[in-house]
């Protein structure tokens, strides 16, 4: 369908809970470096993973409003936990007005074209408990061996900005020794948090096992709809302004976001929206 300038320029929409969806929006930079980012980090209830499906979702339907609010033109949710409890209402809210990308879905995509006998999976509480990942993995792969581990200090321990040091090796140490996870030939980090620590978690299988992340598959799949919706941004701005935003401030999204964005030209502002 034919699309306006004024259409094509208007920005991608990101959230999480919190730091974790920034992974997926430095991808997104990465990948689509002409096109503006809102993201929402919902730093007034994080950590997702540890609350109920409803609670869930009524925090990203909020959360989507706003977006639109915003005029994104897409909507990116950079989170698992939201994805495997919330996606769906998502979709009967407001599928009609706008296109999503959840972490999901390019993930098992990924896995399910590759040939492993055993997989792990690692996430919240919210994201294992909902078995989106098995039920999805289990249709593409019926013969694929899966074992799930909640693993729910990880996150926390991230946006607190522990990672790379003593406390972070000993909880991942300890949490990825768990029998359920012997004898695996690729481990998914089904958090968006986690790759923040993936360079760890790569060290203690020291290359025995194959580690997955969500964010260039991300990336890729929101460019593709992009593509297909001939939404892409056609004006090549060399620095375009992201704008970030957070329900509740905390000194390590600010950190995070200038860790991934140095130099970029980016815009954060504490938005109580509840
Ligand atoms: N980054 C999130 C995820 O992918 C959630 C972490 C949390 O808030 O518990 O699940």
């Amino acid at each position: 369908m034919a699309k306006s300038n004024s259409e094509k320029i208007l920005p991608i929409g990101v959230f999480d809970s919190g730091i974790g969806g920034l992974t997926v929006a430095n991808a997104l930079t990465r990948h689509l470096p002409h096109e503006e980012i809102i993201y929402f980090g919902d730093t007034a209830h994080m950590p997702y993973g540890e609350k109920s499906a409803d609670a869930i979702r009524y925090y990203c339907l909020k959360i989507v409003k706003f977006l639109l609010e915003k005029n994104c033109k897409i909507i990116v949710i950079a989170c698992n936990s939201a994805t495997a409890t919330a996606f769906d209402a998502m979709l009967d809210f407001f599928g009609s007005q706008v296109p999503f990308i959840n972490v999901i879905d390019p993930l098992v995509e990924e896995i399910g074209r590759l040939d492993f006998q055993k997989v792990g999976i690692i996430g919240t509480k919210a994201t294992i408990s909902s078995s989106s990942y098995e039920r999805k993995l289990q249709a593409l792969a019926p013969q694929l061996n899966i074992s799930s581990l909640a693993t729910p200090l990880l996150a926390p321990m991230i946006e607190e900005g522990f990672f790379d040091n003593n406390i972070s090796h000993t909880v991942i140490d300890n949490y990825l020794s768990h029998s359920s996870l012997e004898n695996i030939d690729a481990l998914l980090l089904a958090c968006t948090h986690y790759p923040l620590i993936r360079t760890e978690i790569e060290n203690y299988y020291c290359g025995a096992v194959k580690i997955f992340d969500s964010t260039d598959l991300i990336a890729k799949a929101a460019r593709q709809l992009l593509v297909e919706k001939n939404l892409l941004n056609p004006i090549s701005q060399t620095l375009p302004k992201h704008q970030f935003f957070v329900s509740d401030y905390t000194p390590s999204f600010e950190q995070t976001t200038q860790y991934f964005y140095k130099n970029k030209n980016i815009h954060l502002e504490h938005l109580p929206i509840w």
